[in-house]
């Protein structure tokens, strides 16, 4: 089974939302959708949302599921916006369990947040299978960059979350609180266990000098040519890398808000007194 993947790349965050369906008048899946904000002000905008809503509703396209990789850090998610928007319900792999433990405490989120992953429509175990009307879909568990780091199979398309990048840009990053670099590399062997042929949707980009954004490669090309895990590196030399490499990174622009958000499913903290909605920075604490 082949499905059509519609692909929308945001350059502010480097995110690939991708909208995965059987052709015109089909169900359909949107995975990791982009709300954009803006750090100064506080605003939120929904152009990015907005033009993937206008390709699902020129298609006809019916929305069942609205697919979170993981807790994003680097954008806020669109779902629930888009859920009220076209219908579908919000999923995210089990484990965001472990990530609002871990975020709610550096947040010190209302008494009212609870770290048992309510705030989304369902919760999916490693494993678990799912439909997009006719299409077969599967969830994998591939944690280290996140605990909660969930891949996407559906059909002979694999959406794997911030775990592989393009082959030339190579893998994510692992030192985010509950990140494991030897984690991350037995997923990503998992991941390329697959057969060969198997089409790979990453969920960012960030394109060296000379190409131009890109987001669709196959298990084959990254078992060839993926810079940081192609066939022959060890698990060790990997977390060495990677382990080094992480270590000169900042932290992304937005991880402040998008955390606090997406760990409630996209949604805001509610209002405070005055009726205002607002977000923390905690002082030298990441
Ligand atoms: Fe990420």
């Amino acid at each position: 089974m082949t499905p059509i993947v519609e692909s929308f790349f945001d350059p502010r965050t480097a995110t690939v939302t991708h909208v995965v369906h059987g052709g015109p008048g089909s169900p359909c899946a949107i995975i990791d959708p982009v709300l954009d904000f803006d750090m100064a002000s506080g605003r939120r905008r929904t152009e990015s949302a907005d033009r993937v809503a206008a390709f699902i509703q020129a298609q006809g396209l019916r929305v069942d599921w609205l697919l979170e990789t993981h807790a994003h850090a680097d954008h806020l998610s669109a779902a629930p916006y888009l859920k009220e928007k076209l219908g579908g319900r919000i999923a995210i792999g089990s484990h965001i369990r472990d990530v609002q433990r871990i975020f709610g405490g550096v947040f010190n989120a209302e008494p009212a947040f609870t770290a048992d992953g309510s705030q989304f429509d369902v919760l999916f175990e490693d494993g678990a299978t799912f439909g997009i009307g006719a299409m077969d879909a599967e969830v994998l568990h591939v944690p280290g960059h996140t605990p909660a780091c969930v891949a996407f199979r559906i059909g002979d398309a694999l959406f794997v979350g911030d775990t592989l990048f393009m082959p030339d840009v190579g893998t994510a990053r692992c030192d985010f609180p509950g990140g494991d670099a030897a984690t991350l590399f037995r997923s990503i062997r998992r991941l390329l266990d697959l057969p060969d042929a198997t089409r790979v949707f990453v969920c960012h980009d960030y394109p060296p000098a000379g190409r131009g954004p890109a987001w669709e490669t196959t298990v084959a090309e990254q078992r060839r040519a993926n810079i940081h895990v192609k066939d022959g590196i060890s698990e060790a030399d990997f977390v060495t890398m990677r382990t080094a490499r992480d270590r000169t990174l900042d932290l992304p622009a937005l991880l402040v808000p998008s955390v606090q958000v997406n760990m409630r499913a996209g949604h805001l903290p509610p209002p405070e007194s005055n009726g205002v909605r607002y977000l923390k920075i905690p002082v030298d604490r990441l």
